[in-house]
């Protein structure tokens, strides 16, 4: 601490630190960002260029681990360093908001949460779609019965065209540890955890594909969120995904592409309620429909949108204060990395797997 700000360093000054973390970190007043580090110091320079605020660049993490003043860390490498370095912090005392997904596994994820409880510091995964008002009303409609029962959830999180990286780290199985299912299919299935209250799984089945870019010199892509495809390198994830779960409350169907040769990008989840109905477009907003006089209406609700990264360090910045665990607190998220292992084991035994 230092004049009661929390004294942060910033583990990785990649794309998700750029769009989301410096800036919502930087209008934070009880901050200071006392540490950019990267590995390739050109990007933590870049961060200092961008928010003169950072006091010093450096390479090292352990660096800041070592330093008595730092309070908190984030952990904004690939999934490879969430895991080791997370536990280092801890270890040292640092309270940790590292990025989605938590690790690979359920059991590194919750050997992170163990190492969380025995420092007794906190350990806050970037599930920051939790943090949408679109979500937090939604979650509260169902609390208090808005739906009626909701008794399916279908969700989509398909583009066309859009694996990142093809060949680099996204699509190379030993560093990310899957394709579309766990880069973009933890979002969903954590929303839909959420807003039910948490689930019980009963049974789940899942397939996963890996047919659109067999030859990665062939896939002409519109976006590559993580640079620009590499001819030679690894491809062994999946790009499309398709599953069902029984759960103790309703049960979910999904798809999700990285990739399809049908140009639509649908991003939404749908939860169908006896009494009433809502679609979550994947970002902000969302549509609710309910019946008057058995006639189906369409409510669009009014609310104020903030940031939500914003939300989401506000909260883990007051979690430090307080002591108090968020919504965002690994402990509530080990469910949603869970069911990532029961897929991907259905997927790959091609059969359902009953809990
Ligand atoms: N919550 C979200 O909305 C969201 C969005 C995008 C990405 N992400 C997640 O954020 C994480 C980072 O994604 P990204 O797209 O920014 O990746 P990136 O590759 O753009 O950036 C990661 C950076 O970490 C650095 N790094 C790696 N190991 C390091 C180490 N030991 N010490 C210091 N620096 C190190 C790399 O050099 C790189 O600059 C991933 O887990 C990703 O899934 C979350």
């Amino acid at each position: 601490m230092r004049n009661d700000r929390i004294v942060v360093c910033v583990i990785g000054c990649g794309k998700v630190s750029d769009f989301a973390h410096f800036p919502a970190l930087s209008k934070n007043p009880g901050c200071v960002i006392k540490y950019a580090c990267d590995l390739i110091p050109e990007r933590a320079w870049k961060r200092k260029e961008e928010y003169p605020e950072v006091e010093q660049v450096i390479t090292d993490y352990h660096v800041a681990l070592a330093d008595p003043e730092v309070d908190a860390v984030y952990v904004l490498t690939p999934v490879t360093g969430h895991r080791d370095i997370s536990i280092d912090a801890l270890r040292a005392g640092k309270h940790v908001f590292c990025e989605k997904p938590i690790s690979y596994t359920y059991e590194m994820a919750r050997e992170m949460a163990q190492e969380a409880e025995k420092a007794g510091k906190l350990l806050d995964i970037g599930v920051c779609n939790r943090y949408h008002r679109s979500v937090e009303l939604l979650e509260q409609m169902n609390r208090e019965g808005a739906f009626g029962k909701i008794y399916h959830v279908y969700c989509s999180f398909r583009n066309y065209r859009c694996i990142p990286q093809l060949g680099g780290a996204y699509t190379t199985k030993e560093l990310s540890g899957g394709g579309v299912l766990i880069d973009w299919g933890i979002h969903f299935f954590d929303l839909i955890f959420y807003v039910l209250g948490g689930v019980k799984l009963q049974t789940v089945t899942c397939d996963t594909y890996s047919e659109m870019a067999k030859r990665i010199s062939d896939y002409k892509y519109i976006g590559m969120y993580a640079g620009p495809a590499q001819p030679d390198g690894i491809n062994d994830v999946e790009e499309f995904v398709s599953g069902y779960m029984r759960t103790d409350k309703a049960s979910i169907s999904f798809n999700g592409a990285w990739a399809q040769n049908i140009d639509h990008d649908e991003m939404y989840i749908d939860f169908l309620g006896d009494k009433s109905g809502a679609r979550l477009t994947y970002g902000g907003s969302f549509e609710f429909f309910t019946t008057r006089d058995g006639v189906l209406q369409k409510v669009e609700p009014k609310y104020e949108i903030p940031t939500h990264y914003e939300v989401e360090s506000e909260a883990f910045f007051r979690a430090i204060r307080t002591g108090e665990k968020t919504r965002a607190h690994i402990g509530n998220i080990l469910e949603s990395q869970k069911v990532l292992d029961i897929l991907y084991a259905s997927a790959e035994k091609r059969e359902e797997i009953r809990l």
